[in-house]
């Protein structure tokens, strides 16, 4: 597939300027936006769970919000049998309107079905793609077309649908892209076989990896928070920050995907992409511009600084059944589709060192897990204790009580605070522990976008800053391959939980070993 790329221009200018708002909705310019040209974006696994809760509810998002091109097509494409009309009524169970947005919803929504056509087929089948082809040509009636393809499917097919996609359905004289869904591979090896695979049909610049995190909200402001305050970037390195923890937790377990998970496990499914690739964006140094390659060659070089994780280093477990009161929680190993002799880990808990000089000895701890007490995913820096602190005796020897910490809260109720020491008011000299604290649902008043909103418009607009590079793949896959080989060829036990839990006690011990207490188990949590 030739990539023919236009240089890469915004749909809506203001993602990377600091324009007011009400500038981000003057039309521009565009390769996408004239008259001559189109987009037909076509959704492979239409009738699967991520395109009805996501993708289909990010694209209508951005079309409300006047975001997508004058001329768009949105295809469906699965094996099941479905009319167009069907298809419609499928997405229009899950579309919603912003909170604060409702003007016109029923008849957008309308208009956006209106858009919205289904077209079924194999995903290894040339033929079914030419056939979508046909109809693609149809739609975009003789303009440039540029094609976008949403993979949405198991990882056993990606290849076959790239190839048929390319082959038969790429874009005649625009560009063509192509968004994956991880997993990408279970290891180095099978990443890389996978990569090699979808380079015979793409190229790098087409192939658009996807990792949800990257597009959440507060995961974009931390660059901001860094390189546009005085008063952070000084502090970020090894010199005032004590140690930084990854924290990701959900309330609820496997339901209805242990077949898929069982086969990956938490480290793969949640550490070594999201948590990860927070890591590298919170470590970097800063980078030329603002540019996608500037950005992720700072990454990158994060990733590639890393000390081989050792086995040692990560502390597993796994979620059991729990009764509580009146309800009972099943185990993971209940799940019907979860060998009952699984070892898969549903926790995990690992510490990890960037042997550079800005980072070297700062332990960066991560924490994931399901069917844990709570759902939320945080960044928490713990800085180093003041010097000769005049105010010791007010915090006895519990010193970590008078540690400054950062917390960015990624979700739920987004928010940034700073713990601070402060005077309780009154004649006596007595010290509390306040926030400083920017809770975003008070700051602002507009609904935050769902992070595949700014992804898919991204990748419309060719931006890759928030896509993840093969190198950075490659070095995220260094980093965790050997620890999880070992893992699964020594067959190492988890240490069970049980289910609403807040996890193994090995992670406190991880966390001790190397002087660090878990943030979001303090008192004040
Ligand atoms: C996915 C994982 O990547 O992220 C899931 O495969 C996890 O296991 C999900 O539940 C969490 O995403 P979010 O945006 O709901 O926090």
């Amino acid at each position: 597939m030739a990539a023919n790329e236009a240089p890469p221009r915004k749909l809506k200018e203001g993602l990377l300027s600091v324009t007011p708002p009400e500038d981000h909705k003057k039309p521009v310019d565009l390769n996408v936006n004239d008259d001559k040209s189109t987009v037909s974006i076509t959704i492979v696994g239409a009738s699967g769970d991520l395109a009805k809760k996501k993708i289909f509810p990010a694209l209508f998002a951005l079309y409300y919000e006047d975001c997508l091109p004058e001329h768009f097509t949105i295809f469906g494409y699965a094996r099941s049998k479905m009319t167009d009309a069907e298809l419609r009524n499928m997405v229009s169970k899950t579309l919603t309107c912003r909170i604060d947005k409702r003007e016109n919803c029923g008849e957008k929504m309308e208009q956006f079905l209106k858009r919205c056509f289904y077209h079924s087929g194999q995903y290894d089948s040339q033929e079914n793609f030419v056939e979508l082809n046909k109809k693609l040509e149809e739609h975009e009636a003789g303009r440039v077309s540029n094609r976008l393809f949403y993979l949405s499917i198991p990882p056993n097919i990606f290849v076959d649908a790239v190839k048929c996609a390319s082959l038969s359905a790429s874009a005649s004289n625009g560009w063509t892209r192509v968004i994956v869904e991880k997993p990408f591979g279970r290891d180095s090896e099978s990443s890389a076989a996978l990569t090699s695979a979808l380079k015979q049909y793409l190229d790098e610049d087409q192939i658009f990896r996807i990792d949800h995190y990257l597009g959440k909200e507060l995961v974009e402001n931390l660059s901001v928070l860094r390189f546009s305050n005085l008063i952070f970037e000084p502090l970020w390195s090894r010199q005032y920050i004590r140690n930084v923890q990854l924290i990701f937790s959900e309330d609820f377990g496997t339901e209805g995907r242990g077949g898929y998970f069982d086969h990956y496990g938490i480290i793969r499914d949640i550490m070594q992409n999201h948590l990860l690739q927070i890591l590298a964006l919170f470590a970097m140094e800063t980078p030329v511009s603002l540019d996608a390659e500037d950005i992720r060659n700072e990454k990158v070089k994060v990733l590639r600084s890393m000390r081989p994780l050792r086995v040692d280093d990560v502390v597993i477990g796994q979620y059991k059944s729990n009764t509580n009161g009146s309800v009972s929680y099943p185990g993971y190993t209940d799940d019907k589709t979860v060998p009952k002799d699984s070892l898969t880990p549903t926790f995990a808990a690992a510490a990890l060192f960037i042997d550079n000089a800005r980072w070297d000895g700062v332990p960066f701890l991560m924490k994931a897990g399901k069917a844990l007490h709570n759902r939320r995913a945080e960044i928490r820096v713990q800085f180093r204790h003041v010097p000769g602190n005049l105010y010791n005796r007010n915090f006895g020897t519990d010193l970590d009580r008078a540690t400054n910490e950062l917390v960015i809260r990624v979700q739920p109720d987004e928010a940034i605070y700073l713990k601070i020491n402060n005077k309780v008011p009154g004649l006596g000299m007595r010290l509390d522990r306040s926030n400083l604290n920017l809770l975003y649902k008070a700051r602002y008043s507009k609904e935050i976008p769902d992070a595949y909103e700014r992804l898919v418009l991204d990748a419309i607009e060719g931006e890759r800053r928030l896509f993840i590079r093969s190198d950075e793949l490659d070095a995220a896959w260094s980093l965790f391959t050997p620890v999880l080989k070992e893992l699964e060829e020594k067959k190492l036990i988890p240490e069970y939980y049980p289910y609403g839990s807040r996890g193994p006690v090995g992670a406190h011990y991880l966390a001790a070993r190397y002087n660090v207490k878990w943030g979001d188990l303090g008192v004040d949590e």
